[in-house]
């Protein structure tokens, strides 16, 4: 599974957004979610990329990582991320910039690798 979720649930105040949702997804496997306004389908994605927190009991995994209390950059960083229902771009900035500014999960090396011209971590980057 490239991702899990065991008794996901997840209240605001005196209401249950979702309770205690068990769900499996295969590595290759696509899947939508459906259901009407207000069901809970954006509660979910919120909650699997770390943009909230879910309530105790929860448990999510992604890649083989135990990511339920992992926060949302680094979760980003094992390659999952979330797209909004609407766009939020920087409205200041270009469109490369836009682009480049969530490219950097992606690039091999760190700040001072590349003041120093030196290659980080490129055989285990490599093989993803
Ligand atoms: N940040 C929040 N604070 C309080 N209640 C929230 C919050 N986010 C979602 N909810 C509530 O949780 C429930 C699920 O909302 P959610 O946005 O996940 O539904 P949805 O399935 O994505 O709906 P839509 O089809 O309109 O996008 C709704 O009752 C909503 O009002
Ligand atoms: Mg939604």
């Amino acid at each position: 599974m490239i991702l899990k979720t065991k008794q996901l649930t997840k209240s605001f105040g005196g209401l249950k957004a979702m309770d205690k949702v068990d769900f499996e997804l295969k590595k290759n496997e696509i899947r939508g979610i459906i259901g009407p306004n207000g069901s809970g389908k954006s509660t979910f994605f919120n909650l699997v990329s770390g943009i909230y927190d879910s309530d105790p009991g929860s448990y999510i995994e992604f890649d083989g990582h135990d990511i339920t209390f992992t926060p949302p950059y680094k979760i980003a960083g094992y390659g999952l991320s979330r797209t909004f229902q609407l766009l939020r771009l920087y409205q200041d900035m270009t469109v490369i910039d836009n682009v480049m500014a969530g490219y950097h999960t992606k690039v091999p090396y760190s700040f001072i690798d590349a003041v120093v011209g030196r290659k980080k971590n490129l055989g285990s980057r490599e093989s993803h």
